[in-house]
């Protein structure tokens, strides 16, 4: 089978293509049958059984593997989160900041949730932000790297921005870090699953996803990537069992030793039992996505992306970011950003294509006043045509109206 023929079979096992054309992997993906498959099992082995606590924790490490190997990381460096922000906050909270120390980030292009746990931390602890404004709708790498004191104790991007969708210069800023000794924290979560997402060659020494996205799983579960030797040296500000080192006896009646070491890398960070019905759900397609590789999938969803773009341009629409950008990714944006807003509507006329393709059971959002497709493996040309006709119908409607 050819590429195409792979990927032609694995969206059948997503019946939503059937009835939409579905680019909002940016809010969430579509989930596949195989998902389903999984989390019924789980809830079936409950509702007949009981359920299988042994099972379910032989679920967790098998989880905890395989996200590992999608971002080439260790098992011990990832720990289970609720979403993105319960991860930022894990590492916010565990760094020892200290009055006067500071944080490096880029707030109008940020994501609100990295943005307030840094306020928090401000208000807190008296430290201050640094706050490099973005340049083009790109984080400003090089104003970031420059903007780092001897007091900065962390730096923080999106590996890809959620509006407009470009890809940030990542391994530049974390060799900054890197050879500054700050710590340097992702929100990876526009990228993992969608884009290569390697968290070596980008140099990062914690990166948090949630696993709705790009990862095709459901909501209310997260993963954070800690490089060991950074967790090694934090303490984590919440503590339960998992994260105390009980050796071999991990059962409840262990615990109440007063002195105790923490669990090695990332594992301290957790606190009491699993969403295991959302491992369950995001087993199906980590499995995929490291049958496929992440070459294979960053390639084709990129050059959808292209397509989308240049058609959409074609049309006379202002599509966000040079068509020509390296820094381009699976997320195509259109119109004129509006930094003060999170979710506002477009211009009125953006709104009127937006409600149109809405109406045509096409599935995208409006982020920071710009309309956004986020385009994953599921999708093929035939849903970028599609968009393409629609849109080139309301512009002739509009003329004619
Ligand atoms: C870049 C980015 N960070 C964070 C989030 C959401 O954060 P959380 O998973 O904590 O709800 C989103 C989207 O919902 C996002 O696009």
């Amino acid at each position: 089978m050819n590429d195409e023929a792979v990927f032609e079979k694995i969206r059948s096992d997503y019946p939503a293509t059937k009835k939409l054309t579905y680019f909002d992997a940016g809010a969430r993906s579509l989930v596949s049958v195989q998902t389903r498959a999984a989390l019924d099992k789980l809830v079936d082995s409950q509702l007949y059984e009981g359920g299988d606590k042994p099972e379910m924790f032989r679920l967790i490490e098998r989880v905890r593997e395989k996200f590992a190997r999608l971002i080439n990381a260790r098992s011990e460096e990832i720990a289970f989160m609720k979403n993105v922000s319960d991860g930022l906050n894990t590492i916010a909270g565990s760094i020892p900041f200290k009055t006067n120390d500071n944080v490096v980030l880029t707030s109008d292009l940020e994501h609100p949730n990295n943005v307030y746990p840094w306020y928090n931390v401000r208000d807190k602890s008296q430290v201050k932000i640094i706050d490099v404004p973005s340049v083009n709708g790109q984080i400003d790498v090089e104003g970031m790297i420059n903007a780092i004191t001897p007091r900065t104790k962390l730096v923080t991007c999106s590996t890809v921005t959620y509006s407009p969708g470009m890809r940030t210069n990542v391994p530049k800023l974390g060799k900054a870090c890197r050879d500054r000794g700050v710590f340097f924290l992702v929100d990876g979560v526009q990228s993992c699953g969608v884009l290569r997402t390697d968290v070596e060659e980008l140099m990062v020494d914690a990166m948090a996803v949630s696993t709705q996205k790009g990862l095709q799983g459901l909501y209310g579960m997260g993963f954070l990537y800690c490089r060991a030797e950074a967790a090694n040296a934090l303490r984590p500000e919440r503590l339960a069992r998992f994260g105390v080192n009980l050796g071999d006896d991990t059962h409840e009646a262990a615990a109440g030793d007063q002195k105790f070491d923490l669990m090695p890398g990332a594992r301290r960070f957790e606190v009491g039992n699993y969403n295991f019905p959302a491992a369950a759900a995001a087993e199906p397609a980590l499995d995929r996505m490291l049958e496929l590789g992440s070459a294979a999938i960053e390639e084709r969803n990129c050059r959808l992306a292209r397509r989308l773009a240049s058609g959409m341009h074609q049309l006379g629409l202002e599509v966000c970011g040079d068509l020509d950008d390296p820094f381009r990714t699976h997320i195509v944006t259109l119109g004129e950003m509006d930094l003060e807003n999170h979710e506002s509507a477009g211009s009125g006329e953006l709104q009127s294509l937006f409600d149109y393709l809405w109406a045509n059971d096409v599935r995208l959002s409006i982020r920071r006043g710009v309309l956004r497709f986020g385009i994953h493996f599921y999708n093929n040309d035939q849903d970028v045509d599609r968009v393409l006709d629609l849109t080139k119908t309301w512009q002739e409607q509009a003329v004619a109206a």
